[in-house]
């Protein structure tokens, strides 16, 4: 009998993991056992890194190193790709097949924490910057974010780094994504640390995963000059687009860091919760109007957008901070996959052409 085509490898059970499984009808993330609910504002982001990685909230990301990026444009995603593949070959990290574990979780750790370096200078590049923050000034931040602000702006308001610390750590790490497969996939051949991470970074550039805050300032603006949330969001489903920020591959009940996020919004003063809130009732009647069959619920790009602009992140820089979070995540599945040494060969089936002859006569 042929074997059953699942397309997007939906419900295929691919790895076994120990990191983290959101719970699909519960409406809960849980990072090792812990639920994120814990974690927020009480650990700050490298601490839940820890976590993930070591499945320790007593160790974390290191502070990053001295390095020199070349060649750094400004454009924060593709930066960051290129660049965390750079460090591999300049840092000279061996192939994850011929080194120890505890060298892949030292790679991992330094590869971590010079990424959400490179993202705060290729940002400051952005704003059209040519200095760069002195590295004792960066060293004053007591968090990760507040070191993120700090090299990127030269300050770290305390309501930006803690939205940003806020949103990485929901982000952190949410089971095999698009961007943790690849960044499986490619260290099951045995390659670098850079390599693998560096891959996942390419996987989230799309708009279906990691991209769709980018989408939704925009969105938002638009529905506060129609004034007209209902008439927007039934006018965008007939135009057969997608609303950004609803609709998730796992999750049929809220998802759980969409409600966090949406509360820190609320507690930060951002200037578009109301809007958005009135958007995000308009998109949920009418989406389970036109899809009774299927729950279509706010998930977390939705309100992380919302989060990210009290930081005044510019949109075109969401998929790159959605990589900061990401590292821990990905990190971990690094090592248990190097630690299953299982290289990841599917099949794929044949539907192609028969099998005919160049030299057939022509009929
Ligand atoms: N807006 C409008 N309709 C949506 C929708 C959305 N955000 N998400 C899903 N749907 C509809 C689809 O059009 C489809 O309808 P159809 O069966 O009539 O064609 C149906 O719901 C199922 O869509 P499908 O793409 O199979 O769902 P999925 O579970 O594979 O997709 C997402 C998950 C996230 C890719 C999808 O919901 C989406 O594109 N969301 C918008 C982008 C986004 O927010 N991405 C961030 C994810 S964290």
């Amino acid at each position: 009998m042929a074997e059953e085509f699942k397309p997007g490898l939906e419900g295929i059970v691919a790895v076994e993991t120990e990191i983290a499984e959101p719970d699909r009808d519960g409406g809960v993330l849980r990072y090792r056992g812990v639920d994120i609910t814990e974690l927020v504002g009480q650990y700050p982001y490298e601490r839940v890194w820890g976590l993930l990685v070591d499945d320790d909230l007593d160790s974390e990301m290191p502070e990053p190193e001295p390095y020199e990026p070349v060649g750094l444009t400004g454009n924060a995603p593709s930066d960051l790709q290129a660049e965390t593949a750079r460090m591999a070959a300049r840092w000279q990290l061996g192939k994850l097949n011929e080194i120890s574990d505890e060298q892949a979780r030292e790679d991992l750790g330094r590869l971590s924490a010079q990424m959400m370096g490179i993202v705060a200078r290729s940002a400051r590049i952005a704003d059209g910057h040519t200095d760069e923050i002195p590295a004792d000034v960066v060293a004053q931040g007591k968090t990760a974010a507040e070191r993120f602000l700090l090299q990127w702006r030269g300050e770290a308001d305390p309501k930006a780094a803690s939205a940003i610390d806020t949103y990485w750590i929901c982000t952190a790490e949410h089971g095999l994504n698009a961007s943790t497969f690849t960044a499986r996939i490619v260290a099951s051949t045995g390659a670098d640390c850079g390599a693998a991470l560096s891959a996942a970074v390419g996987a989230l550039s799309g708009p279906l995963h990691g991209g769709a805050p980018a989408y939704v300032k925009p969105m938002l603006q638009e529905v506060a000059e129609t004034g007209d949330p209902e008439q927007w969001v039934k006018d965008t489903l007939d135009s057969g687009k997608r609303i950004m920020g609803f609709g998730h591959r796992i999750y049929r009940a809220e998802d759980p860091r969409s409600r966090i996020l949406k509360e820190t919004a609320r507690e930060l003063g951002s200037p578009q919760i109301e809007i958005a809130e009135k958007l995000e009732a308009a998109a949920l009647a009418e989406l389970e109007r036109r899809h009774p069959e299927r729950p279509l619920k706010t998930n977390v790009e939705y309100y992380s957008a919302i989060v990210l602009d009290i930081a005044e992140i510019p949109p075109p820089l969401a998929p790159a901070m959605f990589a900061c979070s990401r590292v821990a995540g990905w990190s971990a599945h690094i090592l248990e996959q190097k630690r299953t040494g299982r290289l990841f060969r599917p099949n794929a089936r044949y539907v192609g052409p028969a099998p005919r002859s160049l030299t057939a006569a022509p009929s």
